[in-house]
Order: structure tokens, then C-alpha cells, then sequence
């Protein structure tokens, strides 16, 4: 079994993000979302993976390499635009060949595994093995029909009065049966070649299509509020360590990861929490719910249920909560001591402040 991981895409809904860096490598607990999606493959004992690039190709290869790091083989396939999921398996079909693979939306998180899944689809091989999760209002899904077998009768896309409450999630196992379907279909409305689409033609020639419920945390990381959802979620997970240098006026509370060459200095840390490498923590309340990246540097600031990536800085402000701060990023007192605030924000940036 070979994969195909997608991680083109436009990633409109997580501006500004998506215009600096792929929505794919932006960090939870530190670690890229695209890593825990190769993670999740080599634990099927998949090692031949195609990871299909868009504009941002070259930093998702500086991030990833040739996938040694992670035990995999990555051959990188160039996307010129989005046109869609099904555009991925054509564009692949070279590397895929007669292959069986399983398909993985490169910004989605799947924490408890998809091992059970994999084996079940190796075991009786239909055309396709949906992953489907229960969530609370369908309409923004694809949605899956099922009969008492476990086969899916039906797909709708973002159907107005759902016929059930299980939702496509982005990993979809194929044989080759699903090359012979993407050449069958058309463009959608918004001009995508769409694997829903492919899937319902399959179902269409009587091919077993079946679906496999995913009981798990599942979060597309496709928005600010998801990325934050989804890091409070896997800070849950760490395992406590203390390689930097905490000061004997600083307190740790709780579960809280402090990587080597961090300081932390006249500070409460109140896990969850992850300290990056060499960041500097001065004179601060972090905690809970909070990873910063490394090469940071915090001073006299409060600061809970947040991202703050690598090399930003955050001087003096008392109450940030719920924020995603991007890489370099600096915000602290105006320079001149002026009493009004100063904004240099780019487009489509979110600032919210306290009324
Ligand atoms: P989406 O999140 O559906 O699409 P998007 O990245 O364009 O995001 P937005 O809606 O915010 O503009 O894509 C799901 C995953 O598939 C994501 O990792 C990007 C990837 N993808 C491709 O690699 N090629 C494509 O043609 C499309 C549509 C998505």
C-alpha cells in the first residue's frame, strides 16, 4: 500500500497564516500538523508516500526532507492550482500505479490512529473505505448513507437536510478502482474535480464503497479556532520534562515541557504548557492551555490558551488569551511611551481587544 498526502491547497480560511507559510506546517504543540499525518501512515506500515505541493512547495520539502526523519520515503508531486481532491489521484496516478492507498488531507488531525481503519480496508479491499465521525450538524460535510453493514448507499455534499450525522473526514483508503472514477466525472460547480464525485460514481457502478466510524478527537485544522482547539487537545498529552533553566523565583504548575537552552525566569507556568528552545520567559504568568515555539522571548506578560510560534516577541501585555501570534511577530509597549496603541497588522489579520 502506497499514500498520497495533499497538502496544496488555497488555505483562505486560515489567513493570514496562509499567506506567509502552507496551513500544513503550521505547529500544534510545537510540531507541525503535517507531521502527525506521516506519523499516522508509517503506523499502518505505509513508507512509500506522495505528498502533492502547491505554491509553498519549498517549504513544506525543507520541512519534511525525503521523510527518512519519520521512517518514509517522500516523493514530492507539483499541483500548479487547486483543482480539487480527485485532481490529486490523477495527478498521482503515476506514482500510485495499480497500487492500493489511503488518502490523507494533510491538514487534518486524527490523534487515537487510523491502524483499526487500515487493517479493516486490507481485510475484505473494497473500492473504497470511507472514515466517517458523528458531529453534531453535518451541513458543512460531505455526508455518508450507510446501510446496517457498514456500506454506503449514498454521498451528499453539504446536503441542506442531512440523512445522517456522519461526516467524511479527510482520510479515505482506495484500490485502483477510484482511477477509473476520476476519469469518469466532471468539474463540479466551483470548478473542482471532487472526490465525493468520484465516490458517488462508484457507488453508482454497484462497487463496494464502506464506511468505518472514527470514535477519536478529529479536527480539521482548517481555522484559528481549530488550531487552538486542536493544541488543547494534544497539550493534554505531554509528558512533563525539564531540560532548560527554570529560577529558583519561578513556579511550575502542573504538566509543562521546558525544551534545552529556555529560561525561565520570576515566572508562574501553569500547565499544560510547552517552552520551545532558547525562548526566553521573564517576569510572565503562561499557562494553561499555551505551546511557544522556540527562539521566543515573553516579558512581563499573562498569557493563556495560545500558539505563539517561533522567534515572535510578546513585552508587557497583561492579558492575552485565546490568540495565535505568527512567527516573528512582535508585540509589545509603543516605543516612544505614547499612551495611545500602534497597529502594523497585515491583511486579513484579526485583532480583538479588551472593551
Ligand atoms: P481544503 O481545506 O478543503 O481546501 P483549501 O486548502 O483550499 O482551504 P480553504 O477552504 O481554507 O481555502 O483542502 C483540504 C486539504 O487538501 C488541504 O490540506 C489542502 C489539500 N488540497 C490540495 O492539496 N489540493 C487541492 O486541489 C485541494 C482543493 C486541497
Amino acid at each position: 500500500m502506497k499514500a498520497l498526502v495533499l497538502s496544496g491547497g488555497s488555505g483562505t480560511r486560515l489567513r493570514p497564516f496562509s499567506y506567509s507559510m502552507p496551513k500544513q506546517l503550521i505547529p500544534v504543540t510545537n510540531k507541525p500538523v503535517l507531521e502527525y499525518a506521516l506519523e499516522n501512515i508509517r503506523d499502518l506500515g505505509v513508507t512509500e508516500i506522495a505528498v502533492i505541493v502547491g505554491d509553498w512547495a519549498p517549504q513544506i520539502s525543507e520541512a519534511l526532507g525525503d521523510g527518512s526523519r519519520f521512517g518514509v520515503r517522500i516523493t514530492y508531486l507539483r499541483q500548479d492550482r487547486p483543482l480539487g481532491l480527485a485532481h490529486c489521484v490523477a495527478l498521482a496516478r503515476p506514482f500510485l500505479g495499480e497500487d492500493d492507498f489511503v488518502m490523507y488531507l494533510g491538514d487534518n488531525m486524527l490523534p487515537t490512529g487510523i491502524t483499526d481503519i487500515g487493517a479493516e480496508f486490507r481485510g475484505s479491499r473494497p473500492a473504497a473505505q470511507l472514515v466517517v465521525h458523528k458531529v453534531a450538524d453535518p451541513r458543512a460535510f460531505g455526508v455518508a448513507e450507510l446501510d446496517a453493514d457498514g456500506r454506503v448507499v449514498a454521498l451528499e455534499e453539504k446536503p441542506e437536510h442531512p440523512r445522517s450525522d456522519l461526516a467524511l473526514i479527510g482520510v479515505y483508503f482506495f484500490t485502483s478502482a477510484i482511477h477509473e472514477a476520476v476519469a469518469a466525472i466532471a468539474p463540479s460547480a466551483r470548478g473542482e474535480l471532487e472526490i465525493t464525485d468520484a465516490i458517488q460514481w462508484l457507488v453508482g457502478q454497484g462497487a463496494r464503497v464502506r464506511a468505518s466510524e472514527y470514535t477519536g478527537y478529529w479536527k480539521d485544522t482548517g481555522q484559528a479556532d481549530d488550531v487552538l482547539d486542536c493544541n488543547r487537545r494534544m497539550l493534554a498529552e505531554i509528558t512533563p520534562r525539564v531540560a532548560g533553566d527554570v529560577d529558583a523565583n519561578s513556579e511550575i504548575i502542573g504538566p509543562v515541557v521546558i525544551e534545552e537552552g529556555a529560561r525561565v525566569v520570576r515566572s508562574r507556568i501553569v500547565g499544560p504548557v510547552i517552552i520551545g528552545a532558547d525562548t526566553v520567559i521573564e517576569d510572565c504568568h503562561i499557562g494553561p492551555d499555551v505551546s511557544i515555539d522556540r527562539d521566543c522571548v515573553l516579558r512581563s506578560t499573562r498569557l493563556a490558551d495560545s500558539i505563539v510560534m517561533r522567534e515572535a516577541s510578546i513585552i508587557r501585555v497583561p492579558g492575552l488569551h485565546g490568540s495565535l501570534i505568527g512567527r516573528c511577530a512582535s508585540i509589545g509597549p509603543s516605543d516612544h511611551g505614547a499612551s495611545h496603541s500602534r497597529l502594523v497588522v497585515g491583511d486579513h489579520t484579526r485583532v480583538e481587544v479588551a472593551a
